[in-house]
């Protein structure tokens, strides 16, 4: 089975000691993985900064996307895996460990990561970020945020109404929500490599799981 994770930007810069468990981990596992690279603070400065000089939007995308890729390539370097900068639905994987980024201006990693949990047949995305859970309420606004521990995608899409401009922050975008749903791809949430492993092994995981109403 091929195991996806969406490695949110966030995630990369504030827990680069959590890179090197993940990396121990994917060597441990029999699985295959495809890890996707957000953009993360990086990619948002640029995009401010292309921003403020009046570029369109379709080239402030372009410009986030290219961060993803170099963020990508630093993690195939780190994870000793293939660099992937192609379609993600039609992903090829590349040895135990497949890394690319961004492709299409006007998506988010985490679309990219639910089209190649599709073209890998997957049925499980990981989504790793710098929060823990999905909250009842953004948890950096609001500090009586609750963790919810399992929720349906049409949960998601309630709580992950925004705009969709460049450098867009959700904790999932639901549009990459609609195609795991479409899908039957469960999506956990979580800021702990070990959570990949529990799950693996049927173990409870600390994060938080989205599933659809019959699955
Ligand atoms: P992401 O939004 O996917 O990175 O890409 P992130 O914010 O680090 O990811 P999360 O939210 O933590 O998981 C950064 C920006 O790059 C552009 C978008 O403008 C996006 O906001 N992008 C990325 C695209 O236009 N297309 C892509 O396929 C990926």
């Amino acid at each position: 089975m091929t195991v996806v994770v969406s490695l949110g930007g966030s995630f990369l810069f504030e827990h680069p000691e959590k890179i090197s468990e993940l990396n121990r981990l994917i060597k441990k596992v029999n699985e295959q993985f495809i890890v996707v690279c957000g953009g993360g603070m990086v990619a948002r400065e640029y995009i401010n900064f292309a921003s403020g000089l009046d570029l369109d939007s379709e080239f402030l995308h372009k410009v986030g996307i290219e961060l993803t890729r170099v963020n990508a390539m630093i993690i195939a370097k780190k994870l000793g895996g293939g660099f992937y900068n192609k379609d993600p639905r039609r992903i090829e994987l590349m040895s135990k460990v497949t890394v690319t980024g961004g492709y299409k201006p006007g998506w988010t990693t985490d679309t990219c990561a639910a089209y190649a949990a599709v073209a890998s047949k997957s049925d499980i995305l990981f989504n790793l970020s710098k929060e823990k859970n999905v909250y009842d309420k953004d948890p950096s606004e609001h500090r009586n945020a609750k963790p919810i521990k399992s929720m349906l995608f049409s949960d998601l899409y309630r709580l992950t109404k925004g705009s969709r401009k460049p450098g867009m922050n959700f904790i999932f975008d639901p549009l990459a929500g609609k195609i795991c749903e479409k899908n039957e791809i469960t999506v956990v949430v979580t800021d702990d490599p070990l959570d990949i492993s529990n799950y693996l092994n049927k173990k409870e995981v600390d994060g938080t799981i989205i599933k659809g109403l019959n699955w």
